[in-house]
């Protein structure tokens, strides 16, 4: 089993944008795979049409009154399962710190399911947190979407420190450009000095409005645009990642 949580420091970056559509690409690549929606604002949940089986199913799950394998729902999609966040994820800081703060909690967790899921896309809440350490234990992979302004290198660089202070491995942090406009002059020169780092995957997603519309359509962009420029996009990117952490 595979873990990648998609993170970033900053809100509104397209984590679940990307959480959804890898996850997508991945069940349909064949490989079982589950959605685990930490965000208590739900919105992984919500594109992928998801109900919690239970209220509180997160604070449940911590507090080891719910089984993880009894928190997951199927989606419409063959291969693709979901744990569906509530608002419960809202206090997972607090709700972790009672269980003695380690950061092993989450990776403990998973392992109720490791042998039945290929793939764990974990949908992170912005922030450094006892929450985004225990994500970040539990991960093979941090994917860090970026979106190529100087606030972002801050951030970036930011989120390069948090690893070292906390000795977790570098290597596993892997980031990929989002909302790039190509037309502006800060977004190529951000890039290009970026892609020097060689922890950026080579293929990007753009701006566009095939990807704002998975709100209105309630789906991965592949379902409503399989023949469109965003799907040929992400499908890109998902090569890229496949290869860069299947090796
Ligand atoms: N590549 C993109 N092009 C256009 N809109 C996007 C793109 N990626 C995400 N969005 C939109 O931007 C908003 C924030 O994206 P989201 O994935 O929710 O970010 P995060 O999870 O980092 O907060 C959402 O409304 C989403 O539909
Ligand atoms: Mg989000």
């Amino acid at each position: 089993m595979f873990v990648a949580s998609l993170y970033n420091l900053k809100g509104g970056v397209g984590k679940t944008a990307s959480c959804v559509n890898f996850a997508f690409m991945a069940a349909k690549d064949g490989y079982k795979t589950l959605v685990w929606d930490l965000d208590p604002q739900g919105a992984a949940s919500y594109y992928l049409n998801a109900q919690p089986t239970v209220k509180g199913n997160i604070k449940k799950i911590i507090e080891h009154n719910l089984d993880v394998t009894d928190a997951i729902v199927a989606t419409d999609y063959d291969m693709l399962d979901i744990i569906p966040a509530d608002l419960s994820a809202r206090k997972l800081d607090i709700l972790l710190e009672a269980q003695h703060g380690s950061k092993k909690y989450f990776k403990n967790l998973l392992k109720q399911v490791s042998s039945v899921y290929d793939f764990v896309f974990i949908d992170c809440p912005p922030g450094f947190s006892n929450v985004a350490d225990n994500i970040f234990y539990a991960s093979d992979a941090v994917l860090m979407p970026v979106i190529p302004t100087t606030l972002s290198i801050r951030t970036y660089e930011q989120v390069k420190s948090y690893f070292e202070s906390k000795d977790m491995d570098p290597g596993k942090l892997m980031c990929f450009f989002s909302m790039v406009d190509i037309r502006k002059n800060m977004h190529n020169d951000t890039m290009l000095q970026l892609y020097k780092d060689k922890r950026f995957f080579e293929h990007y997603i753009p701006y566009m409005s095939d990807i704002e519309k998975m709100g209105v359509k309630h789906a991965p962009v592949e379902v409503y645009a399989p023949s469109g420029f965003a799907t040929t996009c992400y499908r890109a990117l998902w090569n890229d990642i496949k290869e860069g952490v299947l090796e």
